[in-house]
């Protein structure tokens, strides 16, 4: 029986830098209120019409396929994380395949549509494919373009000060060392709470749930009125919605349950990490969690201040910063640990 190791990995972060001051120009807001709630800086904004989610990934694709000493023909199976992907459909992994040429031996593409878990779904998936034998080489990406669908007036403040663009990426192979590789994986949701984190137009909910009664069904009868109907960009609900305070509340309980299920699965403690990786959702949602599991702040890592939350970007990322900075060595006992929109939330043990 094989275990997963990651062989390679790399990360994408647009050039252009947004500081906090520079959200000003569009939004009543400033540096010490984004700080102090969230502990960010600064984002990347990708360039627009020159790049893309799916572009972004395959730069970062190209340096994991790179470090794992690989062909990007080698590629046996790819796994796409976004929520913010380039289309409505097809999803953006087929875009990045293209984007990479790997079109040779038509290797499946997957996306998942996870948000902040997405690479931790991801993750959990393509051990279960390496595992059983079935794929040597997996390519597993997490992107995000959010700057292309945020609400800058003040209506979307509270949200579009937080997000920001890039994309990580890691190659996945088998190896039968004793001491190296996933260790667990662990996954769960909870749709109660489906509309407090979400973006919902356009879709097909014609307002069931959201207490827009009939809305999202375009009626034939008016002139003009379809998928995407005025109403929806009046009403600005094609901008991502979140109850920040409901998402902070759930968030700083299931981030340490999940950890310690991951924990006791594999008969370890808290003490045994040496890198918790964090989803960049919020650096006080971070440091709530690192207080927790009773974590020094050298093994924990924490880039939101200078990326924000890049979504399903940000483990992949934050993790390989970590490694290029040699935070993270072979044997080292990594933690990552993820919570978002759904809710979905999940952990994974890596074993260097
Ligand atoms: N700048 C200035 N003022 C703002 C901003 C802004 N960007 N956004 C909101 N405000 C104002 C509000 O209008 C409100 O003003 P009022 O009191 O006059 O009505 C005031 O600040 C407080 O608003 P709240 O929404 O109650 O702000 P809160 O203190 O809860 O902070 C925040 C908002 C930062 C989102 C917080 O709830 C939080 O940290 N939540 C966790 C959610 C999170 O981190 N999500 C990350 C993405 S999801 C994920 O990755 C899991």
């Amino acid at each position: 029986m094989y275990k997963t190791k990651i062989a390679g990995i790399g990360k994408y972060l647009p050039e252009n830098i947004v500081r906090n001051e520079d959200l000003m120009k569009y939004m009543d807001t400033s540096d010490e209120w984004i700080q102090e709630r969230t502990g960010i800086q600064e984002r990347r904004y990708a360039k627009k019409h020159k790049e893309t989610t799916a572009t972004m990934g395959a730069r970062a694709a190209e340096v994991a396929i790179q470090r794992a000493g690989i062909d990007k023909e080698d590629v046996d199976f790819i796994i796409f994380a976004t929520l913010s992907p380039d289309y409505y459909f097809p999803g953006s992994g087929v875009l990045m395949q293209r984007e990479l040429g790997i079109t040779h031996k038509e290797a499946g593409c997957l996306d998942i549509r996870n948000q902040c878990s997405g690479f931790v779904y991801g993750l959990s998936i393509a051990d279960q494919f390496i595992r059983n034998g079935v794929y040597k080489n997996v390519l597993l990406v997490g992107a995000e373009m959010h700057s292309m669908g945020l609400d800058f007036t003040n209506r979307g403040r509270n949200v579009t000060v937080i997000f920001g663009d890039g994309a990580g990426a890691v190659i996945l192979q088998p190896t039968t060392e004793p001491d190296q590789g996933v260790l667990t994986t662990h996954l769960h949701a909870d749709g109660t709470h489906a509309e407090e984190l979400s973006m919902i137009s356009p879709g097909a909910h014609g307002g069931k749930h959201t207490g827009l009664e009939g809305f999202g069904f375009p009626d034939p009868s008016v002139p003009g009125d379809v998928f995407v109907t005025q109403k929806m960009v009046d009403d600005g609900l094609m901008f991502p919605n979140m109850n920040g305070q409901l998402v902070f509340k759930t968030a700083v309980v299931k981030f340490p349950e999940v950890i310690h299920e991951a924990l006791t699965k594999a008969g370890l403690s808290s003490e045994d990490i040496d890198m918790f990786i964090p989803h960049q959702a919020n650096l006080r949602i971070s440091n709530f969690v690192q207080k927790k599991l009773n974590l020094p702040d050298e093994k924990v890592y924490n880039n939101i201040q200078r990326y924000g939350n890049t979504t399903a970007a940000s483990i992949p990322i934050a993790l390989c910063e970590a490694w290029e900075e040699g935070r993270v060595k072979r044997g080292d006992l990594v933690c990552l640990a993820a919570f978002g929109a759904g809710f979905t939330w999940g952990s994974a043990l890596i074993r260097w």
